[in-house]
């Protein structure tokens, strides 16, 4: 196969923000997996040295808390404070749990700031009050003199905080809410007023999008709402079988990987469905399309607690994720955020962790790869890739996405075939190539990495041949690659 890269066709910036994070108060997301009062778990201030190091790794942009379905359950006076007077709930969403909220509003920005990430807070519409709204923002941000920035002094914060991002609610259709989007929208309108500006840069504000493909709900918020709201967040998750019967996420045959795929691939149309409607209403693109929460969602893995969505990570999930990302970066005239669901332990995670030990997973490999694409200027790319229709769905063999930043392109590739290697040659076209490196994650369909095994899985260097202005190089089957070309 050959593929052209036109470095001098410039197709828009892929925004780093695609490339963020979620982490959620769900099973052993936040406790265990990143905050522990466990002094035989190395931390600082509760969060774990060992994933902080690993996450540092990634240069994750933006990180969205508390929820999903718990931010609209979550009262964020609960979680401030001396934490042994902090209120007790418990976690309706998520396995009936007891939250001692000892991770609040305090410890969120001091995780983000280990992490050097953006916070993205996600607001309780759904059982929350537009007073409650507005004093967290003001608890969080104004510099001033006021009760609530002298409270949050006092609980050991002198400097506001940074917050760029905010969610207007989660899922207000369902677990937020139950909603219909007309209804949705005027409350978006009145929460969205005393959403105020205390710091230097106006908060950004994300309204509560739609469910998959319910185009509807993005039209009734285009025409209600318009230019009031920032961005629209959408959530779409993939599965080896359907929501009912998810598929396991280590256990499955040649059948379930390329039923994941299709799944995955489905992204393409969803989100092509919700940027008709919204350029109808905004042919500027000024009002973004924020992919909140997307990921493979598999059954829980057996034994674990249902409710904590706890499940394992292969080569599979890496490859189809992406398949996901470059969906993302072919839309990113619209699409200026994703956040994977979600960090630790929970769905489509970076890392696992169980008491002290913590594993790598092949999505967190994929994040890792991809970095030299977050913020670069997209190029165009050329190629004709073989095709195979699953399901009813076409999915192309090949994926390829090329990007410039700093005078250095990288180039992905992933190849979703589980038994045909591809010869690709790539041409650099209008650019010099001095030099060029690739590394590249392969292995059994199903391979994982575990406590007992942890590096069974992990990139490798793959061999590529550069002459003149041409890459060539075997892209193995079941795999993706990221070449390095300066
Ligand atoms: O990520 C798990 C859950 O999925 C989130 O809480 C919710 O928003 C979505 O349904």
């Amino acid at each position: 196969m050959k593929a052209v890269i036109n470095t001098s066709r410039k197709q828009g910036k892929i925004s780093k923000y695609i490339y963020g994070q979620f982490t959620e108060h769900l099973g052993r997301c936040i406790y265990e997996g990143i905050y522990v009062e466990d002094e035989n778990i190395p931390n600082t201030n509760g969060m774990r040295t060992d994933v902080i190091n690993a996450l540092k790794e990634l240069e994750i942009p933006v990180l969205r808390w508390p929820g999903g379905c718990f931010a609209d359950d979550y009262h964020w006076r609960d979680g401030i404070g001396e934490k042994s007077s902090r209120p007790y709930m418990v976690n309706t969403n998520w396995g009936g749990v007891v939250e001692n909220n000892h991770f609040g509003t305090h410890e969120f920005f001091e995780l983000c700031e280990q992490l050097n990430t953006e916070p993205y807070i996600c607001g309780n519409v759904g059982s929350g009050s537009v007073q409650e709204m507005r004093d967290w923002i003001e608890y969080m941000t104004f510099d001033g003199d006021s009760p609530l920035a002298n409270e949050r002094r006092k609980n050991g914060r002198d400097k506001p905080w940074k917050l760029k991002f905010f969610g207007v609610g989660n899922e207000n259709w369902g677990c937020g809410g139950n909603m219909r989007p007309e209804y949705y929208s005027d409350l978006f309108r009145r929460y969205a007023v005393f959403i105020r500006n205390y710091g230097d840069e106006p908060i950004y504000k994300i309204a509560g999008g739609p469910n998959v493909d319910d185009t509807n709900w993005t039209e009734v918020l285009m025409k209600n709402i318009g230019k009031a709201m920032n961005a629209i967040s959408l959530h779409n998750y993939s599965y080896e079988g359907d929501w009912n019967s998810k598929g396991d996420s280590v256990s499955f045959d040649e059948n379930g990987w390329y039923s994941n795929m299709a799944s995955a691939y489905k992204m393409k149309k969803v989100i092509k469905a919700h940027k008709a409607v919204m350029d109808q209403y905004d042919s500027e693109n000024e009002i973004a399309l924020i992919v909140d929460e997307w990921g493979n969602w598999y059954d829980v893995m057996p034994g674990t607690n249902p409710g904590f969505l706890y499940q394992q990570n292969t080569l599979r999930d890496a490859v189809s994720g992406m398949l996901i990302l470059h969906i993302f970066h072919e839309n990113s005239d619209r699409v200026y955020m994703a956040n994977i669901a979600q960090m630790v332990n929970v769905l489509q995670s970076m890392i696992l962790t169980e008491g002290e030990n913590m594993v790598l997973t092949p999505t967190y490999y994929l994040f890792n790869m991809m970095k030299g694409h977050m913020d670069g200027l997209r190029l165009d790319t050329d190629y004709d890739s073989k095709n195979y229709e699953i399901n009813g769905s076409i999915i192309p063999q090949i994926s390829i996405s090329a990007s410039e930043k700093n005078g250095v392109i990288t180039v992905s590739l992933c190849n979703t075939s589980i038994d045909a290697d591809e010869d690709i040659t790539i041409s650099i076209c209008d650019s010099n190539i001095s030099s060029a490196e690739a590394i590249a994650l392969t292995g059994a369909i199903n391979s994982h990495n575990t406590f007992d095994a942890p590096d069974t899985i992990k990139p490798e260097t793959l061999s590529i041949n550069v002459e003149n202005s041409n890459i060539s190089l075997t892209l193995p089957a079941k795999s993706i690659a990221v070449i390095t070309i300066k």
